[in-house]
């Protein structure tokens, strides 16, 4: 038997906070340190695939397969990147959310499984902002999840309301599921309001949670657009530095 992955779920009730640029970047930190990660896009947005230069055509086998077809196995939808060590489920652009099998267990048990065991130290997993099966399935999955949030106050009601979500999993389906940190992105330490909401996070969940955050970069942008992580875009940048801070630190928990 191999060790289980560990998996990772990068998860806000707000759109808009980062959640596809941390996994994709942490992601790509990870592999470049070594660890075989795997991404696993459950948005049908499919942002993953761009942001790793990856096209997808109609009909690619996607993650969402899982939760359509019990019969589907996570194996067969996965596929290498262009960055070694760094491989992607892809996301299904067409899954209508709310729809599939009602089996908030699906992506667990997929993961479980020998192949992806044996091939896998770490799962990233991007997840949608909309409380579906898709969100319950990532967090009974993950044994961390990495909350990247926007220091302004709209923002933080999308943290407020992932903290009612993780509760219920945490005294339900999940109870080993941990808080991996909180993750300030687009941060300007000079903004007073930055400070204020990053208070208010570090009074309600304990400072030690809150971790180093990720500057505002437009390198960050322009990676994604390019189809490559920032650390292979843009090496010297403001954003690639913050990640491989961020990839370094998170390492540790990791195992
Ligand atoms: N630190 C940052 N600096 C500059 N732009 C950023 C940063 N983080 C994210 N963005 C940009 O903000 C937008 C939303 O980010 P994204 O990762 O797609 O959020 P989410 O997945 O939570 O909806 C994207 O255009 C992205 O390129
Ligand atoms: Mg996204």
């Amino acid at each position: 038997m191999s060790t289980l992955p560990q998996i990772i779920a990068i998860s806000n009730r707000k759109g808009g906070t980062g959640k596809t640029t941390v996994s994709v970047n942490l992601a790509a930190e990870l592999a470049a340190l070594g660890r075989r990660v795997l991404l696993v896009d459950l948005d049908s947005q499919g942002h993953c695939a761009v942001g790793l230069g990856i096209k997808l055509t109609r009909g690619d086998a996607a993650v969402h397969g899982i939760f359509t077809d019990p019969d589907v196995r996570l194996a067969s939808v996965i596929r290498e990147t262009a960055f070694e060590n760094l491989s992607l489920a892809p996301a299904d652009q067409l899954f209508e959310h709310g729809s599939g099998l009602r089996d908030e267990c699906r992506l667990a048990r997929a993961l479980a499984e020998e192949e992806i065991a044996a091939s896998f130290d770490v799962v990233i997993v991007d997840t949608p902002p909309s409380l579906d099966i898709l969100l319950l399935n990532a967090l009974t999955a993950a044994n961390w999840v990495l909350v990247p949030y926007v220091p302004h106050h709209l923002s933080f009601e999308g943290v407020r309301q992932l903290m009612r979500v993780l509760f219920k999993v945490m005294t339900g389906a999940n109870p080993g599921l941990k808080i991996l940190g909180f993750l300030p992105n687009t941060t300007a330490d000079h903004i007073r309001l930055h400070r204020a909401v990053t208070g208010e996070v570090s009074r309600q969940f304990g400072a030690h949670r809150v971790l180093t955050g990720i500057r505002s970069d437009i390198r960050l942008a322009e990676a994604f657009a390019a189809g490559k992580p920032v650390r292979h875009y843009a090496p010297t940048s403001r954003g690639a530095l913050d990640f491989a801070d961020l990839g370094v630190r998170l390492l540790p928990a990791l195992g």
